[in-house]
């Protein structure tokens, strides 16, 4: 019978096969669940042969680079490059104010800097993927092109211009199976159930246009509804749980001043498999919490609204 255990030990053999004695692999880690569980299951087939990219594009959470460095490096003794493209990406977003347009230039950017980094790992013939089952069937569909390279569609040309043969060893698996193996494989609780997060990252949730100060103020606040969704013991019953900025000024007070800063959205969302979404009926005193540390803890923000739209008609993300 089908077990996890059987599944590595076959797992593992069929990359020694495919990769061959010396064959080298780079993949692309992106902090998420999928390309952290292909990474360690990389890792244990094949050793140092592995060399993991993770790419800083400046629009990623609080601690989020620091988490996989903590994590690949300090923990699994992984082999990680960590690009800092924070400028890079950044001024390349300078000014642009539509969402396709956010996620195109992220798109280009990424493949740009990942082929880039690339190059400078000797004789790798491979490119490892943590593309699901679902991906494969093409049934995850977003608004525009994704920024990941993970599912087969957005791949693009990347594995082709770098002449790099493809492994994609989850390709049979579904994201719970995903999930366990992670587990199996000793991944963390805390990234085996992370919340899903956008490639482009909080570039999508900085409506209007993308900087420095505002992408701080976004952060900030979503730094705390996630802490305050954690510590609520609701970070697994909500699919996504997010701050969003909007480019709306409103006028409010504190102490004698009269204030006229900006507008944040808290995002809240139950789903099976994010096609579609249910507004998360967060309890008052929860909300409340949220909303009094964001506005007193996030200069810049003096108010926070609730969005209680469902997807459709709405989407889960704003942009
Ligand atoms: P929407 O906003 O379309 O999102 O309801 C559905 C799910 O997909 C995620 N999402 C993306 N993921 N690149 C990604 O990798 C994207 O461009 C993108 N847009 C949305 C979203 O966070 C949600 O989980």
């Amino acid at each position: 019978s089908w077990t996890m255990k059987g599944f590595i030990g076959e797992a593992v053999e069929a990359i020694r096969k495919q990769v061959g004695e010396e064959g080298r692999v780079i993949c692309g880690l992106s902090g998420g669940v999928d390309s952290s569980v292909a990474a360690l299951l990389l890792h244990r087939a094949i050793g140092p042969r592995l060399q993991c990219i993770f790419v800083d594009n400046g629009v990623l959470r609080q601690g989020e680079r620091e988490q996989v460095e903590a994590l690949f490096v300090d923990r699994f003794h992984v082999p990680l490059k960590t690009v800092d493209a924070r400028e890079r990406f950044l001024s390349k977003l300078a000014g642009v104010t539509d969402p396709e347009q956010k996620r195109k230039i992220i798109g280009r950017e990424f493949i740009a800097v990942f082929e880039e980094a690339s190059r400078d790992v000797q004789d790798a013939g491979f490119l490892a993927q943590g593309t699901l089952y679902p991906d494969v069937i093409e049934s995850v569909s977003w608004k525009g092109p994704s920024v990941t390279i993970k599912s087969h569609h957005n791949v693009g040309g990347l594995p082709e211009q770098m002449k790099l043969k493809l492994v994609e060893p989850l390709r049979e698996l579904f994201k719970d199976e995903v999930r366990a193996l992670g587990r199996e494989l000793g991944l963390p609780d805390e990234m085996v159930s992370r919340q899903p997060f956008p490639g482009p990252g909080l570039a999508i949730r900085v409506l209007g246009e993308v900087n420095e100060k505002r992408l701080d103020l976004v952060r900030r606040a979503d730094t705390i509804v996630q802490e305050e969704i954690h510590k609520a013991g609701l970070y697994k019953e909500v699919w996504q749980a997010f701050a969003v900025l909007l480019p709306v000024q409103s006028v409010g007070v504190m102490g004698d001043e009269r204030t006229y800063e900006s507008t944040c959205v808290l995002r809240a969302v139950t789903s099976v498999d994010g096609m579609t979404a249910d507004w998360a009926r967060i309890p008052f005193p929860i909300l409340e919490k949220i909303s009094s540390r964001i506005t007193n803890e996030v200069r810049g923000i003096n108010r926070v609204v609730y969005d209680i739209s469902s997807k459709p008609p709405a989407t889960i993300e704003w942009e």
